[in-house]
């Protein structure tokens, strides 16, 4: 059966700015993500520039990826930089003991990494370590990247064969301080954000956006205690006023009552709706930081950033736990097609978010196959490309005026999630039918400016559970969604639990 839903949007009414960064991405020194996923060395078969992965960067060029997240999550408190600089050979090992106590030889470092985002076209998002660092070491990181001129790490950085200082915009202060990343209370961790904040210096032209570590999920006390502790105050030598510039915060979305405990992809009808219910719960979180973020900063200064989100489920059968291997469904395309509308209706806050993990970890947008090398392009990956139109583009009102619903428990579950947006001449619709069963038809009103549509698309599966592999690598890819135009009313009908684009020209 097919159920209908409406919706308005005013094309001629625009909000603020959706971040390009609101589409970045995560890559840790965890499972196959960054060996066999971006790094294959330059010795591997598959065709690789410097030991970094052609086919990987092809793909992930598509996305316009903004940026990427290195070294971790909580291997990034265990990370020290100099032991992944200088000729590989004679890098020393270190055991990565959250993520499979593996053997780490350092073979992907700081080089590696820069290389990695100029062939990407991504700007870097470097995580320094408070939990096992220290304020100097961090200090100096800063300096090898970022500094021109004469000094001792940058001697240092040209024995290694670079040159020129890299630009790093991004700048975190640890990870998950609250847990792997030190176990502190949070006024604790505040004052180590404002000295190791204090001690990541501007240096030449490169200005650092400093990310302090936030909160898990809802923890508003976390919040709070960075906002008393972000500004800096009599005798202040910083300048702007704040010592760090963004708080992040993390959430990963599950269908119970944790993370990894259900599987991917042979999952009920009823876990299908828990994950679109919590997926879509990430709006009243971010409202809640908001909230707090508003009290003491309401001039919205300080950036919200929700620098970890994805689906987390039962690793894979027969592949290590602590890789965090998944597949990847239609489910989980919709879980990126939820949080992206929540993200952009949040834009005025929200300045980046990162995606767990870009390749082989959590909700990928790559898997690689460990025995062939052969990649596959997830569900997810789909969403993020289709959504594309949206990155630095303004925010349109949408207003649905009427949806089918269901509820989850004792949570209400609108079952059609829409955003909009529009760039220069043209605009780009979002639309995601929740339902399991009934096909929507929704009439949106397309106010304020003739248009014409330029392309309709659709991402559907005839199951949720629907997944690629290679060999089935387009079980989920994008088709053509037929569109019908009746004077500012436009016609679509979603199949059930599927995503779909709309892209006008505006007149
Ligand atoms: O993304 C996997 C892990 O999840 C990260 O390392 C950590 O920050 C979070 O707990």
């Amino acid at each position: 059966t097919t159920s209908e839903a409406r919706v308005v949007v005013d094309l001629d009414v625009t909000g603020p700015t959706i971040s390009r960064h609101l589409y970045g991405h995560f890559a840790e020194h965890l499972g196959r993500c960054i060996y066999g996923g971006f790094w294959v060395g330059e010795n591997s078969e598959i065709p690789n520039e410097g030991g970094i992965r052609l086919d990987v960067v092809e793909a992930l060029k598509a996305l316009g990826i903004p940026n990427l997240r290195w070294p971790g999550g909580c291997f990034a408190d265990d990370y020290h930089w100099r032991d992944g600089i200088g000729p590989r050979e004679e890098r020393p090992s270190m055991i990565n003991s959250h993520w499979g106590d593996v053997v780490e030889d350092n073979s992907f470092g700081t080089h590696e990494f820069m290389a990695l985002c100029d062939l990407l076209g991504a700007d870097p998002y470097v995580n320094g370590n408070v939990g096992s660092g220290t304020v100097r070491e961090m200090s100096e990181w800063v300096e090898y990247l970022t500094r021109g001129g004469e000094s001792p790490m940058v001697s240092l950085r040209r024995a290694n064969g670079r040159e020129e200082p890299w630009r790093v915009p991004f700048w975190g202060i640890g990870n998950e301080a609250w847990g792997c990343g030190g176990h502190m209370r949070a006024e604790t961790y505040a004052d180590l954000a404002r000295q190791y904040a204090t001690y990541c210096r501007d240096h030449g032209d490169n200005t650092l956006y400093r990310i302090a570590a936030g909160a898990a999920d809802d923890d508003l006390a976390w919040t709070e205690a960075l906002m008393k502790a972000v500004t800096c105050g009599l005798g202040c030598r910083t300048s702007p006023k704040h010592f760090f510039q963004a708080i992040s915060f993390h959430y990963y979305t599950h269908a119970g009552d944790s993370i990894a405990t259900t599987p991917a992809t042979t999952f009920s009808d009823e876990q299908y709706y828990a994950t679109m219910a919590k997926s879509l719960d990430i709006d009243r979180v971010i409202r809640a930081h908001s909230a707090v973020m508003d009290a003491y900063d309401p001039d919205r200064q300080v950036g919200l950033v929700c620098d970890e989100w994805g689906t987390w489920w039962k690793v894979e059968e027969g592949t290590n736990p602590g890789f965090l291997y998944q597949q990847n469904t239609q489910r989980d395309a919709l879980v990126a097609s939820t949080h992206f509308d929540v993200f952009h209706r949040h834009a005025q806050r929200l300045v980046m978010a990162n995606i767990a993990q870009t390749v082989n970890v959590l909700q990928a947008m790559i898997l690689t196959d460990p025995d062939t090398g052969a990649l596959v392009l997830t569900p997810t990956y789909h969403v993020f490309e289709m959504n594309r139109g949206h990155h630095d583009a303004q925010l349109l009102p949408s207003h649905v005026l009427s949806t089918p619903s269901t509820s989850v428990g004792d949570t209400p579950l609108d079952l059609l999630s829409v955003s909009a947006s529009r760039r220069d001449g043209s605009a780009l619709l979002s639309l995601s039918n929740l339902a399991l069963e009934d096909a929507l038809e929704v009439s949106l009103d397309l106010r304020g400016v003739p248009f014409e549509v330029a392309r309709g698309r659709l991402l559907a599966a005839e199951d949720p559970r629907a997944h690629n592999t290679p060999e089935t690598p387009d079980a989920v890819a994008p088709s053509t969604l037929e569109t019908r135009v009746e004077g500012t009313t436009l016609r679509v009908t979603l199949p059930p639990a599927a995503f779909a684009t709309v892209e006008l020209t505006l007149s």
